[in-house]
């Protein structure tokens, strides 16, 4: 009834007619990895269109959707206008034909301090009784995540598949993670998200990936086997090498009792030139 009245008095103190059309409700920005979006809901009309601006501390309110038929309005691609650090303000009427609603704002939206961030992008691999965490930071629609949040961490929760109850936390910065020393054949899950401690502001959590360990004991395993084979492959190198040089001497020396001075000369030429 207000609202109505306010119209009404808007309507003829402007002797316009432009404000017959009912104004979009709940205007709000909302931002996601430093995107900034204004969504709003219909007036219950589903024949208008509508169109949404913004501003800033430090300029007027710009075009951003016009005419639009969709109940959101996307200002990042304006992107040489966002900054990171700004506060910004969006205003959306609903429009059909010449006719417009009045503008509905929305509250102010300071981009570093409000926008969600998103979750990163986690990928296990396992060696033998170790894991390593490979983290990939959000990708943000303008800036870096690191640009804009140098003293970000990963608040990393892990946990033995079916044992989410005792799971474990560690808040590092480094990236990858190695966990050390975990139960051998055991998968193990993994979540990831962005803290930012000191607001205590959390980002979305990354989907549980999960990951198998190896046997702690195939390696040593494997390297004693190994080792023994090549062992066993010299011996008999070695051993053959010594039988083919007895038969060869006995081949190219047969035990025939030769002149003492012709005996020197094949055995020096022959035998020991071998
Ligand atoms: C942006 O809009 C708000 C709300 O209408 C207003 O208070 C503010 O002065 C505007 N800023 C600029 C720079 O126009
Ligand atoms: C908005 O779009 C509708 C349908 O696409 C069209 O009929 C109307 O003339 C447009 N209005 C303006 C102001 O561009
Ligand atoms: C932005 O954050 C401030 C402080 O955390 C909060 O009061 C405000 O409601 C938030 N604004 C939006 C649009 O989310
Ligand atoms: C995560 O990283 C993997 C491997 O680089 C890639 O294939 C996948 O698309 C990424 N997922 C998301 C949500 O970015
Ligand atoms: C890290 O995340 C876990 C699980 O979401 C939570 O219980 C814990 O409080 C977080 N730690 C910090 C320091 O934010």
């Amino acid at each position: 009834m207000r609202t109505f009245l306010t119209v009404i008095t808007l309507c003829c103190a402007t002797k316009v007619v432009l404000c017959a059309l009912d104004e979009p409700r709940n205007a709000r920005l909302t931002s996601w990895n430093m995107d900034l979006v204004l969504r709003w809901d219909s007036p219950g009309d589903p024949a208008v269109h509508y169109t949404a601006e913004f501003n800033s501390t430090v300029f007027k309110f710009r075009p951003g959707c016009v005419n639009t038929s969709a109940l959101y309005c996307d200002f990042t691609d304006e992107a040489s206008s966002l900054t990171v650090y700004g506060t910004y303000i969006g205003r959306v009427r609903a429009q059909r034909g010449q006719e417009s609603s009045v503008w509905v704002e929305s509250g102010p939206l300071t981009l570093d301090k409000n926008t969600t961030i998103g979750p990163p992008n986690v990928t296990l691999v396992s060696h033998g009784v170790h894991m390593t965490i490979n983290i990939r930071d959000p990708v943000f629609r303008i800036s870096k995540m690191r640009e804009v949040y140098n003293q970000a961490s990963y608040n990393i929760t892990y946990w033995k598949e079916g044992k989410e109850g005792k799971a474990q936390s560690l808040i590092v910065q480094q990236n990858p993670v190695v966990l050390s020393d975990l139960e051998p054949l055991s998968r193990y899950c993994v979540k990831v998200h962005i803290s930012l401690q000191h607001n205590h502001r959390a980002g979305d959590e990354s989907r549980v990936t999960c990951e198998k360990t190896a046997d702690r004991e195939r390696t040593p395993w494997l390297e004693a086997v190994l080792s023994f084979v090549v062992m066993v492959m010299v011996v008999t190198v070695v051993v053959v090498a010594v039988l083919y040089r007895k038969r060869l001497s006995s081949f190219l020396c047969p035990s025939v009792s030769l002149p003492q001075h012709f005996k020197e000369n094949v055995f020096v030429n022959k035998c020991f030139s071998f």
